[in-house]
């Protein structure tokens, strides 16, 4: 087989780079290596910036995701007993929108399959070869059978645990790691949301996350010990657990039923450089991840193929380089800065085993200082709703 761009991995970034280089005319493969079910069968992130809204619609596939998302124009910060809201609209002008990373990824397979797009399942023993040739290929299995598919371009859009990162030499690759001592435990469940809004608290107890995905699906999270399993948390002790760590009002007023997905995330920060060799392009997990406090997992993974989508256009409509050479440069200048603030919102609003009292001080200064000051709201509002490309 032969392609312009052969894409490893079919989650949101492999899928919309596919489609949107589709609407340019560029050939495209995908390869997947687990089922499409499986992929949608995922639950994970629930906040989109207006960029990532912006490239949906540029990729032609905003259709439901106009009509069923909702926008959100403000968040709620509560910390032991303070608790105020931060209006991004007010701040910033812009707004970010509820619509799962599960809908994203449905929109995006039912526009590639309705144009005959090239997505292979179930593909074993990925693996790329001459990527810092000018010749590069991929090859798989499917079923026992090998494949190959010669290609221009190779984009690694697998995930942290994809093969694509790995496949640069450490001579060049450059990693940069930090973990947090806690996870997430998400629960899912068909309730509804307890606010309009989202509510990010933290208490003596640890951090918590009021989010959802409509008027009956709500999202929560609770900051948990790494040696947790989901199945020791009982849907019921899950809920006496979020109501102790959520203010009041809110706690009394939520909507409890039975969990339709729970589920634990450790928290991680990782970066890895450069995001480019040669005709191999990282993209999204396989290049970077981020602790979920802010919502800039799937918003990354999206401004790195805005810029690489538009690098592969300028090369192939123009003949000009310029966009693909710099896109290691360009991507990682707005990661390490949705890094910084993912990182510091977590350091802002978890419980960590080692605090001692003075660092519980600092970060109440830290939360004081966010209250009070519409300067520190603002810097806030702008990372939450998402720098520019
Ligand atoms: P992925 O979604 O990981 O997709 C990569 C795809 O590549 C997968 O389908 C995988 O099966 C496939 N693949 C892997 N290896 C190979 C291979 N060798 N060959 C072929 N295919 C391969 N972000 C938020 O903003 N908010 C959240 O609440 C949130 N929760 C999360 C919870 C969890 C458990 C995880 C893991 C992530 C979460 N994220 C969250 C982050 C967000 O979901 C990711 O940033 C987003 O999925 C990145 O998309 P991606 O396409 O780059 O990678
Ligand atoms: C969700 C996840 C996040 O990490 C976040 O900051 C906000 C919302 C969610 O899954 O809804």
């Amino acid at each position: 087989m032969r392609t312009q761009v052969a894409i490893i991995g079919g989650g949101p970034s492999g899928l919309l780079l596919s489609q949107l280089l589709h609407q340019k005319g560029i050939d495209t493969v995908v390869l997947e290596k687990k089922t499409k079910d499986y992929v949608l069968g995922r639950i994970r992130a629930g906040i989109l910036e207006t960029g990532f809204v912006d490239l949906m619609r540029e990729a032609g596939v905003s259709d439901r995701m106009d009509k069923e998302c909702f926008v959100h124009d403000g968040a709620v910060i509560s910390f032991g007993d303070t608790e105020f809201s931060i209006n991004f609209k007010d701040l910033t002008g812009s707004h970010v929108v509820v619509y799962g990373q599960t809908e994203v990824t449905r929109d995006l397979y039912d526009a590639r399959e309705a144009l005959d797009g090239k997505i292979v399942f179930n593909t074993d023993n990925v693996t790329i070869h001459g990527a810092d040739t000018d010749t590069p290929f991929v090859t798989y299995t499917t079923d026992g059978t090998e494949h190959r598919i010669d290609c221009d371009y190779i984009a690694g859009c697998d995930g942290f645990h994809g093969v694509s990162r790995q496949t640069i030499p450490l001579t060049v690759r450059r990693e940069y790691e930090k973990l947090y001592p806690f996870g997430w435990l998400g629960v899912l469940s068909e309730t509804p949301p307890v606010h309009e809004e989202l509510i990010y608290a933290c208490s003596d107890r640890g951090f918590a996350l009021c989010s959802m995905r409509n008027e009956n699906l709500s999202r929560y999270y609770i900051q948990c010990s790494l040696s947790d399993s989901p199945e020791d948390w009982t849907d019921a002790a899950f809920w006496t657990e979020l109501k102790r760590r959520i203010p009041a009002k809110y706690a009394e007023r939520l909507v409890t039923g039975p969990s339709i997905e729970k589920s634990i995330a450790p928290l991680r920060s990782f970066v890895t450089e450069p995001m480019r060799w040669g005709r191999l392009f990282l993209c999204g997990d396989a290049a970077h991840i981020v602790p979920p406090t802010g919502a800039k997992g799937l918003n990354t993974a999206a401004s790195d193929i805005h810029y690489l989508y538009n690098g592969l256009v300028q090369f192939y409509e123009e003949a000009d380089r310029e966009g693909i050479d710099r896109y290691s440069e360009k991507a990682l200048a707005r990661i390490w800065k949705a890094e910084r603030f993912s990182w510091s919102t977590t350091n802002l609003l978890h419980r960590f085993p080692y605090q001692n009292e003075f660092d519980l001080k600092m970060q109440r200064a830290d939360i004081d200082f966010l209250r009070d000051n519409r300067e520190a709201q603002s810097v806030f509002a702008q990372n939450y709703v998402g720098l520019p490309y």
